[in-house]
């Protein structure tokens, strides 16, 4: 028999809510998403997470059916699963999942059920940080839309975009602060972290992932059924043989300025610009390296997976592309290594905005390194004419 060694870490896993907003005739955790519940998916990636007890928070009444979810997506890990009934608030069903967390465990992560497709890897990103001896810390997406302050229907001041993250779960903390932090809270806060800064703790971030969005509304519901049953073309036969090793591709694309709205480019609107046309954005770049990408695993090119046939990606921009790219990857046990990417453009002028570019695209690929660089051509060619862009991407892929 083997005894599997008490973690260090805890996740508490909060489903207790009643989904209002997602009306599914059912708890939120229970709605199934495909064949499998909201819960079930959650759990899946949990476990495929480094070993870690995992505390489950239910709706009062439905302890048994989480249990049996969580059972189903343990295997061998069925020793370190408990089940607890939640609270009012998310804030009470949390407590509920500190309290029953065992004495070794050291490090916390609180995560929503409802961020049903969140990656092993953040997990690991998490956990990572606060072994690197951080207090807390949680995984964030830049903001990529143009922010507002509105009262009313009165707009009363641009936010800047490159101080804004959005915060997603796991949030991961020292046990010890987290406790006491949580006995101490006197009233309801957002999330965990807002919860542990006001007890005077700083919290880092980590890179989040696309697919860590939460399923809040009944479109939030549609998105994860179309990211998880999307037909996945298998590679064809002559690239399924020979050893795994990491794989290169390349890719390109060209758009010419035209259309209306603002340019797009590189993941980073750029107002002012004349924006690009196509059928969606007109990002160059972001295609450039959707093809290097699905090149490199065998996976066809943008026109397979995102072709105009497919309304749900007019207008759409880098994030969707590039999300979607990884989860095709990612199915087919591709990951990816590192991007490169060069722009041959007259207008926009890159260098002030690299560095932000690079950061936005590689939080799209789940933390992969992208680099940009960007050129002009002395005034030849369509580039040079300013009559449109073109982008050349080079991608490695490795075996997930
Ligand atoms: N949650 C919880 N206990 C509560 C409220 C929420 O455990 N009393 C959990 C939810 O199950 C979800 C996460 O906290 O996994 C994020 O909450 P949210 O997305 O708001 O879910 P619901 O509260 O279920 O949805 P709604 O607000 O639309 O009713
Ligand atoms: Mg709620």
């Amino acid at each position: 028999m083997t005894i599997t060694p008490v973690p260090r870490i805890g996740v508490v896993v909060v489903a207790a809510g009643s989904g209002t907003r997602l009306g599914g005739g059912a708890p939120k955790a229970f709605v199934g998403i495909d064949g499998s519940s909201i819960l079930r998916h959650a759990l899946t990636g949990v476990f495929a997470a480094p070993p870690a007890q995992v505390v489950i928070v239910a709706p009062a009444g439905r302890e048994g059916d989480a249990l049996s979810e969580a059972l189903a997506a343990a295997g061998e890990r069925r020793d370190l699963v408990s089940v607890v009934a939640g609270g009012e608030t998310r804030q009470a069903s949390v407590a509920a999942g500190l309290a029953a967390l065992w004495a070794d465990v050291e490090v916390v992560l609180v995560h929503d059920a409802a961020r049903a497709l969140t990656p092993a890897e953040v997990f690991e990103r998490v956990v990572a940080a606060i072994d690197a001896g951080a207090t807390g810390a949680i995984p964030v997406l830049p903001v990529i839309d143009t922010v507002k302050r509105v009262v009313g229907d009165e707009i009363v001041a641009a936010v800047d975009r490159a101080e804004l993250a959005a915060a997603q779960t796991p949030q991961g903390f020292r046990r010890d602060v987290l406790d006491v932090a949580y006995a101490a809270a006197r009233r309801d806060f957002t999330d965990d972290a807002a919860l542990v800064a006001e007890a005077g703790h700083a919290v880092v971030a980590v890179p989040g992932h696309p697919l860590s969005f939460k399923i809040t509304t009944a479109a939030d519901l549609d998105r994860a059924r179309h990211l998880i049953t999307a037909a996945v073309p298998r590679a064809p036969a002559h690239l399924e043989h020979g050893p795994v090793v990491p794989r290169v591709g390349v890719g390109t694309d060209v758009h010419a300025f035209g259309g209306d709205g603002t340019l797009w480019l590189a993941g980073l609107e750029w107002p002012g610009e004349t924006p690009l046309s196509g059928h969606s954005d007109g990002d160059a770049v972001a295609h450039a390296i959707v093809d290097a990408l699905l090149s490199a695993a065998g996976l066809g090119d943008i026109g397979t997976h995102f072709g105009t046939d497919h309304p749900e990606y007019a207008g759409a921009h880098a994030d969707v592309f590039l999300g979607r790219t990884v989860a095709l990857l990612g199915e087919a046990g591709w990951r990816v290594g590192n991007v490169s990417v060069q722009v041959q453009a007259q207008r926009p002028r890159f260098s002030a905005r690299r560095a932000e570019a690079e950061r936005v695209l590689s939080a799209t690929l789940g933390g992969a390194p992208v680099t940009v660089s960007a050129t002009t051509t002395d005034g030849l060619g369509f580039a040079g004419r300013a009559e449109g862009v073109s982008a050349f991407a080079v991608a490695l892929v490795v075996p997930a």
